[in-house]
C-alpha cells in the first residue's frame, strides 16, 4: 500500500486526482469504480475541471458505483445516483448510459443479484475509488463476523445511519438498508484509490497502518490483500 500524505483535504483531492487522470490518458477506455460521500467530492471537482480544460475525456470511460440506499427514487437529492449527476456525470462528457448504479426499490436480495450480473458484464475496473467509514466500513459493508464477497442488501448499522444523517433533515430519514457491492467485487479493481479525510477518520487510518491482521470486523483491513493500493489522506487524517 503506498501512503501519500497531504496537508489538508484540497491537497488529497488533487493528488488523487493527478493519479487518476494520469491512467485516463494511458487509457481513454477507462473502467472506473466510483464511490459517492463526503470524501471524493474533490477528486470529482478536480477531474470536471481537467475535462473543462481538455486534459482528459471521457467519452470513452465507463463506470459502476459502489452502492445506494434501498426504496430511495433515482431523482430524490439524497440518492447516489443523484449525487454521481450532481457531483460528476453532468459536468463531463461521458455517455450517462455507460455508467451504472445499483438500485433497489425494496429490500430484496432480487435487486442484488440482478447487479452481480451487471458487474459480471462490467469486468473488472481500471480504478476504484473508495472510502473508508469511521468504522472502518468499505462501501455498506459494515463491520461484522462476516462480509460479503458479492452485491447484498444491507441492514445498516447505527452509527453508518447516525454518520449519513447529516444529510438529510433528520435521522429517522436516513434509509435503514442499502443494496452494496461486496467486499470481492468493491476490490475488484487494478488500482484502488482509497481516501480519508478529517479527525474522524484517524482511527481508521491508524487502525489500517499499524495494525497487521485481517479481520471482518475492520473491513478496511482487507485492503492490505490487494497489490495495488493508493492510499491518500490528509495530515488529520493521518496524525488525528
Ligand atoms: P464519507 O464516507 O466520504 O462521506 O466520509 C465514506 C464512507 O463512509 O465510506
Amino acid at each position: 500500500m503506498r501512503v501519500i500524505v497531504a496537508k489538508d483535504y484540497d491537497e488529497m483531492s488533487r493528488k488523487a486526482a493527478d493519479l487518476v487522470i494520469s491512467l485516463m490518458q494511458e487509457k481513454p477506455q477507462l473502467k472506473f469504480g466510483l464511490a459517492t460521500g463526503s470524501t471524493p467530492e474533490g477528486l470529482y471537482k478536480n477531474l470536471i475541471k481537467a475535462n473543462k480544460e481538455g486534459e482528459i475525456n471521457f467519452k470513452y470511460a465507463s463506470s459502476v458505483n459502489l452502492d445506494e440506499y434501498v426504496g430511495i427514487d433515482k431523482q430524490n437529492d439524497q440518492s447516489y445516483q443523484y449525487f454521481m449527476n450532481d457531483r460528476l456525470f453532468d459536468h463531463v462528457d461521458i455517455d450517462k448510459s455507460k455508467t451504472h448504479l445499483p438500485f433497489a426499490p425494496e429490500a430484496d436480495e432480487k435487486y442484488a443479484k440482478e447487479y452481480d450480473e451487471l458487474l459480471d458484464n462490467f469486468g473488472p475496473r481500471d480504478i476504484q475509488v473508495l472510502g473508508i467509514g469511521p468504522n472502518g466500513h468499505v462501501a455498506f459493508n459494515e463491520p461484522d463476523e462476516k462480509l460479503n464477497q458479492r452485491t447484498s442488501i444491507i441492514k445498516l448499522t447505527d452509527e453508518t445511519i447516525k454518520a449519513n444523517s447529516r444529510f438529510f433533515d433528520s435521522e429517522d430519514e436516513v434509509p435503514k438498508y442499502a443494496v452494496s457491492m461486496g467486499m470481492g467485487d468493491a476490490f475488484n479493481a487494478k488500482t484502488l484509490v482509497v481516501m480519508a479525510s478529517g479527525k474522524n477518520k484517524h482511527d481508521a487510518v491508524k487502525r489500517l497502518l499499524e495494525e497487521d491482521t485481517i479481520y471482518p470486523q475492520f473491513p478496511a483491513s482487507f485492503l492490505k490483500l490487494h497489490p495495488n493500493v493508493y492510499l491518500f489522506v490528509d495530515e488529520e487524517a493521518y496524525n488525528g
